[in-house]
């Protein structure tokens, strides 16, 4: 999880596999967004869909994603597949640009404010080993690590 994924370079059946194994995972979740290296598989790949939780699907395929151009500041509260029982709000470009290409290797650009903007950013970050925590004050951050080993050592007894 905190390694950095690397460059897409082959768009082959695995690859197509992958991404519907993803999609899977991330509605059955449910969740708006995941990135490769959430599944264990180190390579620059995000999927999303921010439509799916008002019932509709527009499932968003990200190979090899860059922010291009950001403005602007939202805060907004964030959880994580990843991150388990915590939320907390975090700061970002309320606007992103960003640029790869589709599943199908298309170059693609999704410029997005509002959610859309705050899961391509979070999704990014993942590929990078970056965490929605990392973005918290510490002060939080060790609450949720504090939770986080009693549960830990709950389970293990
Ligand atoms: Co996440």
């Amino acid at each position: 999880m905190r390694q950095e994924a690397e460059e897409v370079k082959k768009i082959n059946g695995e690859l197509q596999r992958l991404i519907d194994d993803m999609a899977e995972t991330m509605y059955a979740a449910p969740g708006i967004g995941l990135a490769a290296n959430q599944v264990g598989v180190l390579q620059r790949l995000i999927i999303l869909d921010v439509a799916y939780r008002d019932g509709a699907k527009d499932l968003k395929v990200i190979l090899n994603p860059c922010i291009k151009a950001g403005e602007g500041e939202v805060v907004r509260e964030e959880g994580c597949l990843s991150v388990a029982d915590f939320a907390a709000e975090v700061r970002r470009h309320a606007r992103v640009t960003v640029t790869g290409v589709d599943r199908e290797g298309k170059p693609i650009e999704i410029t997005g404010e509002g959610l859309l903007a705050v899961v391509l950013q979070h999704e990014i970050d993942h590929l990078n080993g970056v965490l929605f925590i990392d973005h918290v004050s510490r002060l939080k951050r060790n609450l949720y690590l504090r939770r986080l080993k009693k549960k830990l050592a709950a389970k293990g007894r």
